[in-house]
């Protein structure tokens, strides 16, 4: 009896061991297998922008269609807002928390929550520039230095006829925040080998449209002579139209516009000539958001970074690619 009893019990201990190890490769949740049994917690930087717009849309439809609940919440833009919702999501005990950090720094604490709690993290279309990066399972998104590469690549390329001076000015993306971080980054590595290049000036627009043209009006009144805008995003870019030909200059002519996200309107104004380039950065993260949220629920191995596969346009391309432009 004292035998059975004891095989019993090592048997139970087995048996738990064995569960134990799938709960921590699956990320420590009960692990459900079933799409309608999942629970995923994403936090949204905000609706500033037509890419912002588009990325949730793709998100929330891809969830949708893969019978995955998805709880989601939008930050406004502010750090605060998200780091809530995060503990929100903690403390629904979702399966899997996915976030797209409005900005890179400050979220270990809350990082450390989910993870203490057993809640595997997804990163999406941002980095954190946490040094622990048992933090989260996956980052999907874009390389935004490569970005930036392409935008100063392609502007070397325009002007390697001329030796006069090219005066530039940056409309940058939320402070602090990866894109903004990355594509000034990637730009100036770019253009520094010439130095006819220089960047006269560059604010914040925080990825907005009104943004765009309120730095633009600002900056057009110090440096009337400027050659070329570098725009972290469409919307700013086009921000910056409205703020040009209000100036009574004409956007594409007398002013070289590079924007980065290649969104319908950006795309449009593209084909229109009033942009020059646009640096695509893909919003379409939602199917292969799924598939990671999917693998880690199982307890499958996921890839730690996913790079998102994109191009770039110019005005002759975009009039090509603007009818299947699906965002
Ligand atoms: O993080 C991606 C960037 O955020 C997009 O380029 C921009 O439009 C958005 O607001």
């Amino acid at each position: 009896m004292k035998k059975t009893l004891g095989a019993a019990v090592a048997i139970g201990a087995l048996l738990l061991a064995l569960t134990g190890c799938a709960q921590e490769a699956g990320g420590g949740s009960e692990g459900p297998t079933a799409p309608e049994d999942i629970v995923v917690g994403f936090a949204q930087v905000g609706a500033e922008s037509g890419w912002r717009t588009a990325n949730t849309a793709d998100i929330q439809s891809a969830f949708k269609d893969a019978g995955i609940e998805l709880k989601f919440s939008d930050a406004q833009q502010k750090q605060e807002n998200q780091i809530k919702a995060i503990r929100s999501y903690i403390q629904q005990d979702v399966d899997v928390i996915a976030f797209s950090p409005v900005i890179e720094s400050g979220w270990d604490a809350v990082l450390n929550e989910a993870k203490d709690a057993g809640i595997p993290v997804v990163l999406t279309d941002r980095a954190v520039d946490s040094t622990d990066d048992s933090l989260y399972v996956s980052f999907l998104g874009s390389d935004f230095i490569e970005e930036g590469k392409k935008a100063g690549d392609w502007l070397v390329e325009e002007f390697a006829d001329s030796s006069d001076p090219v005066k530039i000015i940056q409309l940058e993306g939320t402070t602090g925040a990866a894109p903004a971080l990355d594509r000034a980054e990637g730009f100036a590595e770019v253009i520094k080998a010439d130095e006819k290049f220089e960047v006269v000036a560059s604010q914040t627009g925080d990825f907005t449209r009104a943004g765009g043209k309120q730095v633009t009006e600002a900056l057009l009144k110090s440096n009337p002579d400027v050659d070329v805008i570098y725009a972290h995003n469409d919307d700013m870019g086009l921000g910056a139209i409205e703020a040009i030909e209000a100036a009574g200059m004409t956007p594409g002519e007398d002013i070289t516009i590079i924007t980065v996200d290649a969104v319908k309107d950006g795309m449009q104004a593209l084909a229109d000539g009033k942009i020059n380039f646009i640096v695509e950065c893909s919003p379409l993260l939602g199917k292969q958001l799924v598939d990671i949220v999917t693998k880690v629920v199982a307890g499958e191995e996921v890839e730690k970074r996913i790079i998102t596969e994109e191009t770039t346009f110019t005005q002759e391309q975009a009039v090509e690619a603007l009818p299947d432009r699906q965002y």
